[in-house]
């Protein structure tokens, strides 16, 4: 049995996981911390880069400790070290990064690097360990939304991704714009989910492009949302948010069902931020000609467990990490075959 300490911090989440990996190459989680900086950057209506990135060097030695401790686990213990590289904020990467490196030089360990687009795919297959490529994986966080054909680790063809605004951005903008809470898609969809239909219909655009696009929806949600005299009473909210989420929803199924439709998949992944939305998941289940496979709610978000499972993947490859890699803001996964 080996352990591998896996790190994510590419955005306002620190995660901190513990792998195993047992003799026949078998990965799981023995232990995770995450913590949430959702307090913080609430006081400003989003993420604050370099607040981000202090708080992640506060908040990873002491989760690095809690889950060694929990596992009953020493640093002398590892062997190897998992961290995101990219992409994400770059002064939220370079804290965990470094970090890593400098515990992989410490400890004389290997360095495995992740991406963490890829990180989230593979979440799926964390919790449910059957599911092996080929699949189709829709991608929608905060700041992504793209569609992979998944030939196996490291290897993706791009099918669709978004040309503007990410999918949890048209969520985290629209609920600005109402004035509900933040971080703003949770918010949106709690309300959306609390009435069953809505007299407002927005626009579906972009449906003949190849990618996602969401500015053009954005507008249009800004100006029903300037058309309305008030915004005082919650059955209006309602209304407007159950509109919005159907629209947002819509644009995903409809650009996944051409996917589907090219690549003859049947298997497909639904992972990162927003496939934590419950109408999302609602719609997917009621389409037949379709295997969903969606990570728990908590692995959809970004946390540690999704980085050290892959890096534990990778490890078991022999996919080690040169010490002086640099943090990747950018760092799109069909380039990943060709490293
Ligand atoms: O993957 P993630 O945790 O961080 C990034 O890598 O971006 O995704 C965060 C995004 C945010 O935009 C958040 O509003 C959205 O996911 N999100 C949701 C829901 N839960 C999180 N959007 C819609 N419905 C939800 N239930
Ligand atoms: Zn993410």
């Amino acid at each position: 049995m080996q352990y591998l300490l896996g790190i994510e911090s590419s955005c306002d989440d620190t995660g901190v996981a513990l792998a195993s990996i047992e003799d026949d190459g078998q990965i799981s989680i023995v232990a995770e911390a995450l913590s949430s900086q959702v307090e913080m950057h609430k006081l400003y209506g989003g993420v604050v880069p370099e607040l981000a990135a202090r708080e992640h060097l506060r908040n990873l030695p002491l989760l690095i400790e809690e889950v060694l401790a929990s596992a009953k686990v020493g640093v002398g213990d590892l062997a190897a070290v998992g961290v995101t590289r990219g992409p994400g904020l770059k002064g939220c990467l370079l804290v965990g990064l470094n970090f890593a490196k400098a515990l992989a030089l410490a400890q004389g360990i290997p360095l495995i690097a992740v991406n963490h687009i890829e990180a989230h795919i593979f979440a799926a297959q964390l919790d449910h360990p059957e599911l092996e490529p080929p699949f189709l994986a829709l991608v929608v966080s905060g700041g992504h939304t793209e569609i992979h054909l998944v030939k196996g680790l490291r290897d993706y063809q791009l099918i669709a991704r978004t040309v503007d605004d990410a999918a949890g951005e048209a969520f985290d903008k629209s609920a600005n714009l109402l004035g509900i809470g933040y971080p703003g898609g949770p918010a949106l969809a709690r309300l959306a989910d609390s009435v069953d239909k809505s007299p407002f219909r927005l626009p579906r655009v972009m449906r003949q492009s190849e990618g996602f696009s969401f500015s053009g929806l954005k507008t249009a949600i800004a100006m029903l949302i300037k058309q309305q005299p008030s915004l005082e009473e919650e059955g209006l909210r309602a209304a407007l948010a159950f509109a919005i989420q159907e629209a947002i929803v819509d644009a995903l199924l409809f650009k996944l069902k051409k996917a589907v439709k090219q690549t003859n998949q049947r298997k497909v992944v639904v992972t990162g931020g927003v496939s934590a939305n419950h109408y999302l998941r609602k719609r997917l289940a009621g389409w037949s000609q379709i295997t969903p496979y969606f990570p728990r709610i908590e692995h959809c978000l970004d946390n540690g467990a999704n980085s050290a499972y892959l890096a534990a993947k990778q490890f078991r490859l022999g996919l080690a990490t040169a010490l002086n890699a640099t943090a990747l803001a950018r760092w799109p996964i069909e380039s990943l075959l060709c490293e």
